[in-house]
This record gives C-alpha cells, structure tokens and sequence, in this order.
C-alpha cells in the first residue's frame, strides 16, 4: 500500500524548547544512514512548502529546521518514510505550514551539514512580475546517460565544453523563482532510468547483467536526483508525470521488467506536489498560484479516456488508474472554473504529451482536455515528450489565432528538449499549420508574465546559454491586481 502523504504542522516555537515541552517527536539519532541527500522543494498551498530528501535508511520523525535567520529557531516533522521494491533508499517528506508569502527562509533538514533558503509563493493577486523555468524530458546526464559518447539508441551526444541543461539552468538560478519540469518540471520523464536495459543492451554503461538489474535503475535514478539537488533544493521543482514514469519495457524484454519501475512507483514515491489543498491526486493532477497565474498540472498518461499508458492505451506502460473513472476531467473542471481572473488573470496548464506538435500527437489527449482549456481561457498550455521545441499560436480546435491579436485560444509551446541517452527527435515536415517555430537542439524555457497583459519567453540553448527564439503573449485586458493593503497582496 502506498503511503498518503501526510502534511506535517509547522510548531512556531523555538526548536529546543518544542523538544523538552514534548511538542515534538525526537529527530532520529544522526548516523551515516541519515544524512540528508536529494533534498528538493515544492510549493505547499499559498503558505506551505514541502521538503523532500533520501535517506539510506527509514527515519522515524522526518524533521526539518527551520526560521527567517540562520538560528532555524522552528521545527517542522511528520512520519513520512518511503520505500519500494528495487530502491536502496528511503524519500522523506515533511511540510511546511504557516509560513508568509514570498518570503525567504532558512532551512536543514535534521542531520545535514548545510543550511539552504527557499523562497514562498507570491501570494495570488500580487502583480509584481516575475520568471519560471520549464524544462521537459530531462535524463540523467553523464557516462550513464547523456554524455559526450553516445551508445546504441542513443544520438546527439553532448560536444566537449557544452553546458547540461543542469548547468545553464543553474546559471540562471536568480532569473527564476521556480521549475515547471511538466514531466513536467520534465513535464514528465525525470531521470529516464528506464533506459538502463537499452543502455545496457547497447554495451554502452555495464554488461546487460540479469541478477543486478534493480540496481542500475536504481543508481540512473539516484544520479539524477544527485544532479538535480543543485537547483531543487533551493527552488520549488514542480513535476507532471510522463510515460517514462511508468515504462518497463525500453530495451524491449518484458520478462526483465521491475517492479519499482512499473505504474509511477519510483515518480509516487519521490515527489509531494501540492494536491491536497488544490483537491488533486498525488502527484497527478493539482493546481497552485503564484503572483498573476494559476498554474494547473495536468496528467496526459492515465486517468481519462482512451489515455495512452493505461492497460489499453497505446503504450506498453501499462499503468494507473489513480483515481475513480473521471475523478480528472471532473477536478480539472471544478478547478478552472473557481479561479478568481482578477487576482490571478493568467492560467498556465501543462502536461507531458502534445496533441499540436509537428510529429504524432496524442489525440486522445486533445480530444479529453482541449475543449476544458478552451472553455475556461487558459491562457498558455505547455507540453513535452517530443525531444526539440516548437512554439506554436495560440490555437483553437486545429485553427491558429496569432498570439500578438488578443487570441481566445491557448497558446501551445512544446518543449521536451531537456537532453537525455535518446537525444533528440526528429520533426515532421511540413510543420503543423499552427506552428511557428521549431529548433531542434537541447534548452530551456524562460517565461515572464511581466504584467496582466503580457507574458513572454525565451528558448535558451544549454549548450552556451544562448537565447534562441523569444515570443510574447498579448492579451487585451484591464489589469485589477496590486500589492495589496500589506504590500504583499493581502486585500
Ligand atoms: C551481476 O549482479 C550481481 C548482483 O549485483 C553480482 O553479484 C554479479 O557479480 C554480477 N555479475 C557480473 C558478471 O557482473
Ligand atoms: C523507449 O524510449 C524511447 C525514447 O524516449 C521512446 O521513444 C519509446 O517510445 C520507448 N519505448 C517503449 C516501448 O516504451
Ligand atoms: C497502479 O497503481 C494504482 C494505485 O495503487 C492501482 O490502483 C492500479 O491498479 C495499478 N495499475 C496497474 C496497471 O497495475
Ligand atoms: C506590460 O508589460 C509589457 C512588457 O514589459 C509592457 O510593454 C507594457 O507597457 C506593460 N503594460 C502596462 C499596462 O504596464
Ligand atoms: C549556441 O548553441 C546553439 C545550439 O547548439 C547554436 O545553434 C548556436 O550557434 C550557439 N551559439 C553560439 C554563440 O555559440
């Protein structure tokens, strides 16, 4: 059975003094087995934030440290310890409650050695302008994934002295205030360990070896949640699912497939997005706000009709269902239909499979979310698993409306060129009518919603940080927000 995610209550009182009033539970005795590793965040309601690390072993309080200085005179803990079949660690999740809005605090989690930041959410309603970074399809990089050699199945190694898309996304650290790898933050596809047997298969990392197999998937994954720390533990990193979440079969033996590799188990167990205080599922589907957006995730693989990784969908994936039959479309619904567009004028809905793009396209996707988007006004969809990026229009059921004319209509970015062992795709020409620019290299989204009338972005190449294509979203309308009474939003 799979844990749910219990939030943790934040106590506002100084650390030790909470520990002798027995407010608290003891922090598991510091060993070599419960050093913090992996640490990422998230964002937890408008006044939460979620912690999450690996441990070598199961701790008993997950603790963290915590306050608007250095002493972290508060404490936050919960009983969340996870493990699955085939994983050599255990995923600690503790949250953060009570907090105020973009502020920043200090932290540690109980045992490590350093103390970081993490900055809240803007509070809906403030219309200060603001960044986020959208990655899709980001693999582990280096000799057991994308490196400067490339094995079998594998294409477009990195050239000597380019940059990983870790590494110019890390240069821009203060250009952002968090990641959409929508797989989302990859809109889906995080790590891509699943390409261990092709790898192996390939002669290209160990010998393909039966008896240890677990354990490669298990080390792919751990070097991307390794790699990734550098950003995820100082930035909210909010993921989607996409279908490598759920694949077993890349390298095409079945009878090889592992159990922490099958239906999210790995991708469940990893992440605590915020769904409980927007009424979503897990790490499936939730929603958040930030400044002038309500950002929406949305879960392309299972959960609603014909969806491609479910036992008879189009994949091998085999995967899902989450939640009862319809539970999905009917959240999304409910979802749209309470955002208040004076406080939040944008919405930004992401998901890991693209039904506008220059290549197959899920048609099942469309045919279950594009008319909801529309319904609603969403503002901006973005997608991934095609591994190059292609901007389109804004469109509206296959008709393109230019996203300079005030469109109606979503506007589509695809952006799976994150970098992986697989490399790049190939589009089909001609491009889509709805597209308007394709660049098939590896890079990163900048977006800016600079007021309630523009939003912006900027592709950037990884490689040498280089912008490749900007584009910017007009909409004619009046703008309600402010700061607010308190300077912070508050009416
Ligand atoms: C295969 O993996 C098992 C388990 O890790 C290990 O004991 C064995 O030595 C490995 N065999 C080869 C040929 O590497
Ligand atoms: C294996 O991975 C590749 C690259 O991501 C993907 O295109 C392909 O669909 C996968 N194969 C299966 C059977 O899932
Ligand atoms: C995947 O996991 C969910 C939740 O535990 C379960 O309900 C579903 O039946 C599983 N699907 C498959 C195909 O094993
Ligand atoms: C909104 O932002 C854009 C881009 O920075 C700017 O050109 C425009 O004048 C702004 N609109 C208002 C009403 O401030
Ligand atoms: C940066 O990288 C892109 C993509 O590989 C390439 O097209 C471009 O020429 C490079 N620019 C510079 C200044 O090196």
């Amino acid at each position: 059975m799979f844990p749910k995610l219990a939030a943790a209550t934040a106590v506002a009182v100084a650390a030790t003094t909470a520990l002798a009033a027995a407010k608290c539970k003891t922090p598991d005795q510091c060993t070599g087995t419960t050093v913090p590793s992996q640490i990422r965040l998230a964002y937890a309601g408008d006044k939460g934030v979620a912690v999450s690390w690996n441990t070598g072993s199961k701790l008993t309080n997950p603790t963290v440290y915590f306050g608007k200085d250095k002493k972290l005179n508060r404490i936050a803990q919960s009983q969340v310890s996870t493990t699955y079949a085939t994983s050599s660690t255990y995923n600690n999740h503790v949250v953060i409650d009570g907090l105020e809005a973009d502020t920043t605090y200090y932290y540690k989690p109980n045992c490590g050695s350093e103390t970081y930041t993490f900055t809240t959410s803007r509070r809906a309603g403030d219309d200060t302008p603001f960044s986020f970074a959208m990655i899709g399809d980001m693999g582990t990089f280096g000799p057991d994934g994308l490196g400067t050699t490339v094995g079998k199945g594998g294409a477009n190694p990195l050239k000597p002295g380019d940059l990983t898309t870790i590494q110019s996304l890390s240069s821009f650290k203060d250009k952002y205030d968090f990641i959409w790898h929508g797989k989302s933050p990859r809109f889906g596809d995080i790590a891509y360990a699943d390409s261990w047997l092709k790898e192996e298969k390939a002669g290209y990392i160990t010998p393909l070896n039966t008896t240890d197999r677990g354990a490669v998937y298990d080390r792919i994954l751990n070097e991307f949640y390794d790699e990734v720390e550098e950003l995820s533990k100082t930035k909210p990193y909010m993921v989607g699912p996409g279908n490598h979440e759920a694949n077993c079969d890349n390298g095409s033996d079945l009878s090889l497939c592992l159990p922490g590799q099958l239906n999210f188990t790995g991708y469940r167990h990893h992440w605590n997005m915020p769904s409980t205080p927007s009424g979503g599922v897990e790490n499936f589907w939730y929603s958040f706000d930030h400044g002038m957006v309500h950002f929406v995730m949305l879960n392309t693989e299972t959960d609603f009709p014909n969806a491609p990784d479910e036992p008879n969908g189009e994949g091998a994936e085999n995967a899902g269902p989450f939640a009862p039959s319809g539970a999905q479309l009917a959240w999304l619904k409910k979802d749209l239909a309470s955002v208040d567009r004076k406080k939040t004028p944008w919405v930004v809905a992401a998901g890991h499979r693209p039904w506008y793009v220059s290549t197959s396209a899920c048609t099942e996707c469309r045919a279950a979310f594009e008319p909801i988007l529309l319904e609603h006004g969403v503002d901006l969809v973005l997608h991934g698993h095609k591994h190059f990026y292609e901007r389109h229009a804004a469109v509206a059921n296959g008709v393109a409306q230019e996203i300079t004319a005030n469109p109606t209509a979503p506007w589509y970015v695809v952006n799976g060129a994150a970098g992986h062992y697989d490399g790049l795709d190939v589009p089909t020409t001609p491009y889509v009518s709805t597209s308007r620019e394709v660049i098939v290299a590896y890079g990163w989204n900048l977006f800016t919603v600079h007021n309630c009338t523009h939003l912006s972005t900027s592709f950037i190449s990884s490689s040498n940080n280089t912008v490749l294509d900007t584009a910017t979203l007009i909409k004619d309308r009046k703008c309600h927000g402010g700061k607010g009474e308190d300077g912070k939003g508050n009416h």
